[in-house]
Parts: C-alpha cells; structure tokens; sequence
C-alpha cells in the first residue's frame, strides 16, 4: 500500500490561497496527508480568525511544526486547551500541530519525527519545554533518538555537510543555509525515508544516499532523500510543492535508485555500530571484453563510449545488478566476492579455506582510475586507503583462518579508457609466493604477449602514472599478529597496448592450474551456491570487518 504526500513550503499566513490551492490539488489526486515545513502562520491576524472561526476549509489532513517564529498567542491557546482535554493538538478539522519536538504516527499510518525552530545558543543544556516557541537545543535532538527510525524526518534546520558529495547545485545568487551538526546526526540516528526541510529562495532536492547497515539487520542500508522546499508563493517562483507516493511496507532490500550516493554525513561518533552488507545491486566483471579498447589500426570512431553509471556493473546505483554478492560496504568502497569465482570452495579447503576466497574491492565513485577521482572532501585519499584497508582485513583473514599457509595477490587494471576501477583479490598458497613463482608467472606471460616489462614498485593513487597494470603480492607473516610483507608489481603501458582484462586471472588460472577456470562466465554458479558462499565469507570475515 502506498500513501500519496504532499509537502508545501513555509505558507507564512496565506492560509486562504494555500488552503484552496490543496483543495484543488487534493481532488485530483487524493493525497494522504499533507505535511507544511516552515511558518504556516505569520502574526495573530486576520488569516487566524478566519480560521479559528472555521472559515477556512482545510481540505485533508495537515501536519507542521514550529518554523522560525513563534506560534501566534491566540493559536497557543488554542492547542493549550485542546492538549488537557484530548492530548491532541488540533487547531480546526484536519489541521493537526505536530508539537515542536515530536513523534507521531498518523492515522495515515505515516511516522513523522519533527524538530521544529533553530538552535537557541543561549540554552546550555535541557531539552525545553515549551512546545510553540521557535527555538530547541541539541538535547532536544537527541531525545528524540528514542523514535529509532521514521519515515519523516522534518526540521526547521538543515543539516550540516547535506552538499557533500551532491552535485545538485543551487540556482545563482542563493547559499545554502548554515547546516548543524546536530541535525545530521539525528539524521543519521533516524535513518528517515524523507527528510523534509525549508531553504529560504530556492528548492534543493538531493541525490539520494544511503546509510550504513546496523548489527539488528545487516542487510539493509536504507535511503535518505534530502528535500528542500521554498516558502508558499516566492518571488522566483522556486519549487513550494512536493508530492510523493510513501510505501507503507516498501521492500527495504530493493536496488538503490540511479544517482545514489553514499552518506554526506560523517559516521556519529562512539563505537561504529555499522554492518556489512548490503542489499544493493552491483555484480562484477560485466566488463571483461566488451569495454576493451576497440579501436584497431586503420578504423576510427568505432570506440563505444564506456558505460556511465546505470550501466555500469561496478556501480552501487545500478538498478539492474544483483545485490546477495555484497559482504560490505564502506564510506568510500565496497567489497563483494567474485561472480564465477577464480578459485573454489575446494581449492584452499586443505588448508583452511573452505569458500572461493576471490573478492572484489571497489569504490564507490564510478571512476575508471583512482587518480582521477575527485579531490573534494579529500575523496580520492579516503578511497585509494579505505581499498587499502579492504585489502589488508581480507589477508588477515585468509592468514588467521589456514594458519599462515595461505598469503594472497591482488591485482588491478588502471585505465583511463577504463570503466570503474576496482581490486581483485585472491588466496595464495605461501610457498607459491616464497619460491617466487607468482612473481615469475606475471613476468613470464607479460613477455609471452609481448606488453612492456613489470617494475618493482608502486603507483599508490597513480596520479604521476598513466596506464598500469598492478599487482600486490602479499607474503604472511609466520606468526598471527605479525606483519606480512607485500611485494608490488608494476606495468606502465599505454594507450597503443592492447591490454588484455583477462591478465590478471588468466596468469593466476594457469599458475593455479585452474586453466578451466579462466572465463568467469564459464564458471557460473547457482544463486544458492552464491548464498552460500557470501554466508560462509562473511562469517569468516565478520572479525575483521571494520565496516561492522
Ligand atoms: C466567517 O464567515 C462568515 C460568513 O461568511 C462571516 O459572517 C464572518 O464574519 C467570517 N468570520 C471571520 C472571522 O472572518
Ligand atoms: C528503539 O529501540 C530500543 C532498543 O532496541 C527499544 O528499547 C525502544 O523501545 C525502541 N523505541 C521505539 C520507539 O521503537
Ligand atoms: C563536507 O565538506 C566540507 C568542505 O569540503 C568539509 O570541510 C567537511 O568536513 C565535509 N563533511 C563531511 C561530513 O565529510
Ligand atoms: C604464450 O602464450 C600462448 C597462448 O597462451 C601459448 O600457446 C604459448 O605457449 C606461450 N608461450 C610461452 C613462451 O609461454
Ligand atoms: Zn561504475
């Protein structure tokens, strides 16, 4: 069942115009609920006594909260004394005062959590108490953590930080409102569906973004949209009515829609109480030969431009993908294991590992390099580490769990003609590493086809490099809790070459004697066999998942 919503910007005491307006909207479309953010009064005027005198028709139920000024005294009273004889706060048939600070569940069935008017700095601690003045403190958000979760979320406040990551931009001549920290922790406490706010002249709508998962249910990484609204009637005509349908029992697992970010917000702060998984869609390789660089000697303009991000198989935001692969999600990375995995349940069973350890880690950003990820908010940094510590909790793992038999190799192609960079990681048995036999095997197949000779060294982000080819070769160490050594790889090739996307996993097939195993999709496996493997990685990896 879903529930069609209207929201209107602040109204600001033209109850008449705003009210008949709804009126109309509502008989086309048979609205739930309407929702005002923002002053839906201006003073105790004339609009007030039309309407305490019922001679303004609210067509549907109505729900606000406190905006930037006080309620006027004559509506006060009003809600004054019509909370001692019902608890209720109804100003006329269908007007409903959500309170300042406030939980409610309409009888629409919609939860809406509220914090109405701006923080009083004046007010050191305490949550207050009076319920129509336009100003609360930071212990008013807080206490409001209790509702666990809501489908509204409506402040008079924005959030700090919303902007980051969006690249919805402002029309010229508007800034965006001072955000508080505060705010987006409560956001991010609440997890709403909507967060519904006011911008003074002009309508934002963010992309949406997605929250973390939490230990309860790991598999769900609910969505966040940010909405804006421009008063009722402004000047330049800036969006001031937003309708859409709610799902009462929407399918919380469902692919994230195109453009989703991740979370603007910086995880709150004590123990991070973050878990794997999630329900979102992506699926690996998709790229093998389809994107390699078609152009041949001689032809011209036959290159397909690469997939932008709804097409994208890396891509978080790709409605089409399959979501059960995914162990977990980070800031700025995910990680997920391989579709038509290289190695199997049986090939490290001997030695501990009883699943196809072979992983993919890949950024959230959809990039065909690291180096070129953008520098905003430090973005490129923060991914190239998070990857890093993705790779590293990963051979931890597969060390703890064959008692330092097994070590691991990680490889990547860094394209600029690429289509969303991403890592691939797979075990190792040590002696393997320490007769030097992985090294020689990359060396010996690059000669074989003729590509440039590997160095020993590495790019990092790759900003100085062009076009690489890398691989981390990864020995344990002899002991739980030592270090490990890592040996890197490295091919610069260029634009001429025409690398093959199968190198990687064709070198460690044959070094593996996996040979069959070569072509992914030769290797496809059954949804349940796929479950089972996500189950039994992330149990393994559960103790070293810094995501959790
Ligand atoms: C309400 O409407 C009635 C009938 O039109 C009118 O007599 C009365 O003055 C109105 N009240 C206010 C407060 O406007
Ligand atoms: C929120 O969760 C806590 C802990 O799980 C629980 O005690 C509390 O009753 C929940 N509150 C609501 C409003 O569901
Ligand atoms: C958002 O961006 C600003 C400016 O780049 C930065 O100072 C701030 O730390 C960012 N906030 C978060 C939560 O990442
Ligand atoms: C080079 O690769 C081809 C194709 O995989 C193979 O047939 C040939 O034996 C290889 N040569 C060497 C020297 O490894
Ligand atoms: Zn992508």
């Amino acid at each position: 069942m879903a529930s069609k919503l209207i929201v209107l910007g602040a109204v600001n005491g033209q109850l008449q115009l705003t009210f008949n307006k709804l009126s109309t909207l509502h008989a086309k479309n048979k609205f739930s609920l309407a929702i005002v953010v923002g002053n839906l009064f201006a003073d105790d005027d004339e609009a007030v006594s039309e309407l305490l005198a019922g001679n303004i028709t609210v067509p549907l139920p109505t729900y606000f909260t406190v905006g930037t000024s006080s309620l006027p005294p004559r509506i006060i009273e009003k809600i004054e004394k019509d909370e001692e004889v019902t608890q209720a706060f109804i100003i006329c048939p269908n007007l409903h005062f959500l309170g300042k600070r406030s939980t409610t569940k309409t009888s629409e069935g919609v939860k809406i959590v509220a914090l109405g008017g701006q923080l009083d700095e004046t007010i050191v601690g305490g949550i207050s108490q009076e319920q129509h003045l336009p100003f609360h403190t930071v212990a008013d958000a807080k206490a409001l953590y209790g509702a666990n979760t809501t489908d509204i979320l409506l402040t008079t406040s924005w959030p700090a930080s919303i902007r980051n990551g969006s690249k919805v931009e402002l029309p010229a001549g508007t800034t965006a409102p001072t955000g508080q920290e505060y705010i987006s922790d409560l956001c991010v406490k609440l997890r709403p569906r909507y967060h519904l706010s006011l911008s003074p002249d002009f309508f934002y709508e963010r992309e949406p973004f997605f929250h973390s998962a939490t230990q309860e249910e790991p598999d769900i990484r609910p969505i966040t949209r940010f909405i804006s609204l421009a008063p009722y009637g402004n000047p330049t005509k800036q969006k001031a009515i937003y309708a859409f349908s709610l799902r009462l029992s929407p399918d919380r697992s469902a692919p994230f829609p195109a453009g989703t970010t991740s979370s603007p917000f910086s995880p709150p702060a004590g123990p991070r109480k973050r878990a794997a998984l999630g329900p979102k869609p992506y699926s690996r390789y998709g790229q093998d030969n389809d994107y390699r660089n078609k152009r041949q000697k001689g032809r011209r303009g036959e290159r397909r431009p690469p997939p932008g991000p709804g097409e994208c198989f890396f891509c978080l935001s790709n409605p089409t993908l399959a979501t059960h692969l995914i162990s977990s999600i980070g800031d700025d990375a995910y990680l997920t294991i391989a579709k038509g995995p290289l190695t199997t349940a049986d090939t490290n069973a001997a030695l501990g590992i009883d699943f196809p350890a072979h992983a993919l880690i890949i950024p959230l950003t959809h990039s065909p390099t690291i180096a070129i990820i953008t520098e905003e908010d430090n973005a490129r940094q923060k991914t190239f580490t998070e990857m890093t510590k993705f790779k590293d909790a990963l051979q931890s793992m597969i060390a703890k769990r064959s008692e330092m038999n097994l070590g691991a190799v990680t490889y990547e192609i860094s394209k600029a003609n690429g289509v969303h960079t991403h890592w691939q990681f797979v075990p190792m048995p040590v002696e393997t590493i320490q007769k030097g036999l992985v090294e020689a095997a990359f060396r010996v197949e690059a000669e074989n086809l003729s590509y440039p000779e590997f160095q020993v060294r590495d790019p990092g982000i790759g900003q100085d490099d062009g076009d690489f080819f890398r691989v981390w070769v990864w020995t344990p160490p002899t002991e739980e809790g030592a270090e490990g050594t890592t040996k890197c790889l490295t091919m610069p090739f260029d634009d001429n070459l025409r690398f093959s996307l199968q190198f990687g996993r064709t070198v460690l097939a044959k070094l593996l004697d996996l040979e069959k195993r070569i072509q992914w999709r030769d290797c496809a496996q059954s949804e349940d066999e796929e479950k089972k493997d996500i189950e039994a990685f992330k149990t393994a990896f559960k103790e070293f998942d810094f995501t959790l």
